[in-house]
């Protein structure tokens, strides 16, 4: 089969998470991803979290799949020189470095252009050029800070909180691929290569923007009607946190199935959405509750969320949150099984469709990864292993047409 991607060239200058997510899922695509790392040391997640002594960690094989490892040092005059080959050679290169490091490396956007005019330049930075926290190296949890995730994730009585969803990283990296997609479609019409740059504040703020729709109506109003602090608590001016409620408007919250005293995720997720108040009640054994006033619409429910959500769990004592989902499904009422990671690696269904896949690796043995969470009808993307450090240097070598002598060469002077 051929991959759409395929026949692109991508010199993968990243490193952690956010940059080798966007690259990782272009590889899977087809594109030939190139990563280059510093030579003895490479991409610090090699070595963050190790489970197995001298063995790459599971930070980095998840992160880097379907890719080649070319060790370079990009400092030294010899490794410029490489860098120089494939940058003319290649479609896209891809950096996250802290701020000015690829200017200060040599390699400026305008050096890159006139070495080569089709290439797209694609980075992603803490902060957007011109920003006044444009200086700053920035980390996942400093985005989702500065991005709004945090000041309205969490409960009203507690600190501003971070989620364990990559917002910062892997969503930065998901917007830069968008990007680089799009500029290479430029690229076909106009010949010419651009600069793509994405913040991780913004792609943070991208995901947030229902909390920004929330401040102007607070603006407005001085509250906000699906917040569990309307009516009885009080608002600020600003977006509060709202524990567990939905946040497109739907009540919702998590409620507590059968065994949540031992068992940490014993828990479902259940919307009372407007057009399932009806089945939600005769689920529940309240038909009653279909015409009463008091419960009939959403306004009219509100002041009394938390009696419907104590009469749903007492509903749901004595079902498991797998049992509770399969009768709430019959009545088509939204509503999920809060899933511990151990659930998810072991669930039939993620498996088949190959989100959560196996890989073999040279060193580490079988190791599990999320694979394309995108699915096509004409392509399966294949999950292969991440590359050992510099495991492809000699072969990209040799395909920019340094020969056995040359390669010694750079060796000698430690630029691979
Ligand atoms: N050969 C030689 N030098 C190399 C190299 C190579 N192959 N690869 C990297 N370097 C150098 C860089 O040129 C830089 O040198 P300089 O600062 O002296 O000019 C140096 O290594 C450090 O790079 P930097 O990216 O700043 O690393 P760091 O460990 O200090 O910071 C981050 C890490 C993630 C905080 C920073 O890269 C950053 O803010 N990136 C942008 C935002 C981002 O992506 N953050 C999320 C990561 S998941």
């Amino acid at each position: 089969m051929t991959k759409p991607l395929e026949g692109i060239k991508i010199i993968d200058f990243t490193h952690v998470q956010a940059g080798p997510a966007c690259t990782q899922l272009l590889a899977w695509f087809g594109a030939d991803v190139v990563k280059v790392e510093r030579p003895g040391s490479g991409d610090v997640t090699r070595t963050q979290l190790r489970d197995i002594p001298d063995v790459d960690a599971l930070y980095f094989t998840m992160l880097n799949s379907n890719k080649k490892s070319l060790t370079l040092d990009t400092k030294k005059p010899e490794g410029k020189e490489v860098l120089t080959k494939l940058i003319k050679e290649s479609d896209v290169l891809v950096e996250n470095f802290g701020p000015g490091a690829l200017d200060r490396m040599g390699f400026s956007w305008d050096t890159i252009r006139e070495l080569n005019p089709k290439m797209i330049v694609a980075s992603v930075k803490g902060f957007s050029d011109g920003h006044h926290y444009d200086d700053l190296k920035v980390y996942e949890n400093v985005a989702q800070c500065a991005g709004g995730a945090a000041s309205t994730t969490g409960f009203w009585d507690g600190p501003p909180t971070v989620s364990a969803a990559a917002l910062g990283d892997s969503n930065t990296g998901m917007h830069l691929a968008i990007g680089i997609l799009t500029a290479l479609m430029g690229r076909q019409k106009t010949g010419k290569g651009q600069r793509v740059a994405v913040s991780m504040q913004d792609s943070v703020l991208n995901l947030c923007r229902v909390k920004l729709r929330d401040q102007q109506r607070l603006d407005r109003l001085g509250y906000l009607e699906e917040y569990p602090q309307y009516p009885h608590g009080e608002f600020s001016d600003v977006v509060p946190r709202g524990g567990n409620a939905g946040g497109g408007g739907q009540p919702g919250w998590v409620l507590k199935c059968k065994g949540w005293e031992t068992d940490p995720n014993a828990y479902i997720y259940f919307t009372i959405q407007g057009h399932a108040w009806a089945p939600i009640c005769r689920a529940l054994g309240k038909p009653e509750w279909i015409e009463d006033p008091h419960y009939a619409t959403p306004q009219a429910r509100q002041p009394h969320i938390f009696d419907i959500f104590n009469t749903i769990e007492q509903w749901l004592a004595d079902k498991t949150k797998f049992e509770a989902v399969d009768i709430l499904r019959k009545f088509d009422i939204p509503c999920s099984p809060v899933l511990s990671m151990k659930e998810i690696a072991n669930d039939p269904s993620l498996r088949a469709s190959g989100t959560i896949t196996e890989v073999p690796h040279k060193e580490r043995g079988t190791y599990l990864t999320v694979g394309s969470p995108i699915k096509f009808s004409d392509l399966k993307p294949e999950v292969t292993a991440s590359p050992l450090l510099g495991e492809h240097t000699d072969e990209v070598l040799a395909s920019l047409g340094y020969s056995n002598e040359d390669i010694a060469r750079l060796r000698e002077a430690q630029a691979v």
